[in-house]
């Protein structure tokens, strides 16, 4: 059977940090305030003229070293990403051009913050489909270019990054013991649209426009989501909550990861967190608190990690993957 295994990562953070005590210059808020109702301590914002393809390559080329792979080897490059340079073209071919690649295919994929999960997803069902043999799969935003910097509700809550994996098919034996990935699980729901949005857009105001959140609606909807989402990737792949070694969460709200562990029965110890310091990159969150775990040595060979996500949409979704 083949698998989609995970063969290199990198991450990439802008220089940039601005703390809380930084935002409550600009707007009415506090680093007690902030702190207390997400966890967040700082996050890495973009300099002016450094945009999504400078992280997004920054990262792939982290986990090209990683993995020991020259870019000619890539057969695609997905760029799940919500803040790309331009509306088109895809931010994932211009990743490929700086590459130096000259074959292969690439697109970006919008998911908002669940986009990681359904470029595993895609990238997987494409790996065992037959189309592409490595995959370049980069998780890359600038959320700061979409926030209101007036709104307090919204633009404490973000940053700015960049993680990337290497994924290449390799024949498993088709059981859980397989290293890769062994189950994703995709969900959205277009009539929560309200919740969480960019009120712009080439077709509507022909503008950027600017992220709108209804914080408290969205945290209602996230611990049952995510819950429901794990529990659905663990049976699907026939395998206990009990039996995963790490949690990678979308990181938004150290609250939010915290309801889902406990709603799960998931021991603190197992959550890997990297809210604190990194705010809620979106599309990036999930793959930087990968490449956090496994540079500090926590996710080794053969540990069970089951990564989650929930974002604009709504979209949600899980992935298994033996690391
Ligand atoms: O990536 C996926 C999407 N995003 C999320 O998952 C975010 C989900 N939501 C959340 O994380 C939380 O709902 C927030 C962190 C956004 C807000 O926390 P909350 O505990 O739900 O607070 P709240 O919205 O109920 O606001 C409480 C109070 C309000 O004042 P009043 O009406 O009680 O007087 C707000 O105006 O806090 C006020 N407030 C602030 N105060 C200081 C809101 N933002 C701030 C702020 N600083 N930055």
């Amino acid at each position: 059977m083949i698998r989609t295994r995970v063969i290199g990562s990198g991450a990439y953070m802008p220089a940039n940090i601005v703390t809380n005590d930084d935002l409550a210059k600009r707007v009415d808020t506090s680093d007690e305030w902030i702190r207390e109702r997400t966890g967040i301590r700082q996050r890495h914002i973009v300099a002016e003229g450094e945009k999504t393809s400078d992280l997004a390559l920054a990262a792939a080329r982290a986990a090209l070293q990683d993995a020991g792979l020259d870019a000619a080897e890539i057969d695609l490059v997905i760029c799940c990403t919500t803040t790309p340079d331009e509306t088109f073209p895809a931010t994932a071919t211009v990743v490929q051009a700086r590459l130096g690649m000259t074959r292969g295919a690439a697109f970006d994929l919008q998911a908002v913050c669940s986009g990681f999960i359904y470029g595993l997803s895609v990238a997987d069902n494409m790996i065992r489909g037959g189309q592409a043999r490595t995959v370049l799969l980069i998780g890359a935003e600038s959320m700061s270019r979409l926030l209101d910097w007036s709104d307090r509700t919204t633009c404490v809550l973000f940053g700015d990054g960049a993680g990337a994996v290497v994924l290449q098919a390799y024949e498993g034996k088709g059981d859980n013991s397989d290293q890769g990935i062994l189950n994703t699980k995709l969900f959205s729901d277009g009539r929560l649209h309200d919740m969480l949005y960019v009120d712009g857009g080439p077709s509507s105001t022909r503008t950027t426009g600017f992220l709108r959140m209804q914080g408290k609606e969205v945290f209602r909807h996230a611990v049952t989501n995510i819950s429901a989402a794990i529990s659905a990737s663990a049976d699907g792949a026939g395998i206990a909550i009990s039996d995963i070694d790490w949690f990678v969460p979308h990181q938004a709200n150290q609250r939010i990861l915290d309801g889902t562990a406990k709603k799960l029965g998931i021991p603190p110890e197992k959550v890997i967190s990297t809210v604190a310091l990194h705010g809620n990159t979106s599309a990036a969150s999930v793959p930087l608190a990968l490449e956090t775990a496994v540079r500090d040595g926590r996710i080794k060979r053969g540990d069970l990690i089951l990564l989650e996500a929930m974002g604009g949409g709504f979209t949600w979704g899980a992935a298994l993957i033996r690391w």
